[in-house]
């Protein structure tokens, strides 16, 4: 857990709660209108902490006054957000720019930042190949870090949840909506690139295959991976433990380098977020 988050020794303040647009006032991010929040760069390049009466993981809206999913926005003077942001990417309209309030309870993504996880390889620039887009929760979040020089290849195979995402996708120039099988990764071959870091989040048993088959299309040598598992929808009467242990197996084996793992609880039961590098070039061994 990052010690910035909590206060005065208690418990972290910032989750959110399950609900995304529950409470508060409707584009004040659910602050009242006169608590003063600061926002700090988050020790995660492209994220940011809001204080306030409460302290809450937050991403700059890449397009301001818009929410994808209900979620809380806090707007910000220009003046404070240069002096505190650690970021290029900020667009100031009428003279503020927006956060938008990233719920671990929605996002496995946020819960691994939460919960302590080093390096999770998205920051501004990258590219990035996301499997299991959805309806673009956790995707919107991924293109207000990567920015404007960024992209996101977002995967998502049903078509019910793809029409979401590339609504979404049309006011999110950097992110490209795929609608097709991650399973067969050369049916994008012709719409997606060679890309710095993919993320996983497709909740199959045949999980570590899909990420694996991903790499070798598109993830360059050294690039960085963040991959959700789902222990359950592998096999339900293991112990998590070990299915984590035989999914971390099986990226090593395609030349994987696990370098960390991190539980989800209290966001998610029975899941784990796992990163490192593929391939890593001898330099960065
Ligand atoms: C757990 S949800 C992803 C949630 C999302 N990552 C977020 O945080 O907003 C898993 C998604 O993966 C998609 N999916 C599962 N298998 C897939 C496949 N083979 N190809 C593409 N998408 C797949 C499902 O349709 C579902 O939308």
């Amino acid at each position: 857990m990052g010690k910035e988050f909590t206060r005065g020794g208690g418990k972290p303040s910032f989750r959110g709660g399950r609900g995304g647009s529950r409470g508060g006032r409707p584009g004040l991010g659910g602050a009242r209108a006169k608590q003063k929040t600061i926002i700090e760069p988050h020790r995660h390049e492209g994220i940011f902490i809001a204080r306030g009466k409460e302290d809450l993981l937050v991403t700059l809206n890449m397009a301001p006054g818009d929410s994808v999913y209900g979620e809380k926005r806090i707007g910000v003077d220009v003046g404070d957000a240069k002096l505190n942001s650690n970021s290029t990417n900020i667009v100031p309209v009428l003279n503020k720019i927006e956060y938008r309030v990233w719920n671990a309870f929605r996002s496995k993504l946020a819960a691994s930042i939460v919960n302590g996880v080093n390096s999770v390889y998205i920051k501004p620039g990258a590219k990035v190949l996301y499997l299991g887009a959805a309806s673009g929760t956790t995707v919107s979040h991924v293109s207000d870090i990567v920015g404007e020089t960024g992209v996101v290849y977002a995967i998502e195979y049903s078509e019910r949840s793809g029409r979401d995402l590339v609504n979404m996708a049309k006011k999110r120039p950097n992110i490209i909506p795929i609608i097709e099988d991650a399973r067969k990764p050369f049916k994008y071959r012709m719409v997606c690139g060679m890309v710095d870091v993919i993320f996983s989040d497709v909740a199959q048993p045949d999980q570590a295959r899909i990420i694996i088959i991903n790499a070798q299309h598109y993830l360059k040598n050294g690039g960085g991976f963040v991959f959700s598992i789902k222990a359950n929808c592998i096999d339900s009467t293991a112990e998590p433990a070990a299915v984590f242990a035989a999914q971390i197996q099986e990226l090593r084996q395609a030349g994987f380098k696990v370098k960390e793992q991190v539980t989800l609880e209290p966001y998610e039961r029975d899941h784990a977020v796992v990163t490192g590098v593929y391939k890593p070039l001898k330099s960065s061994k």
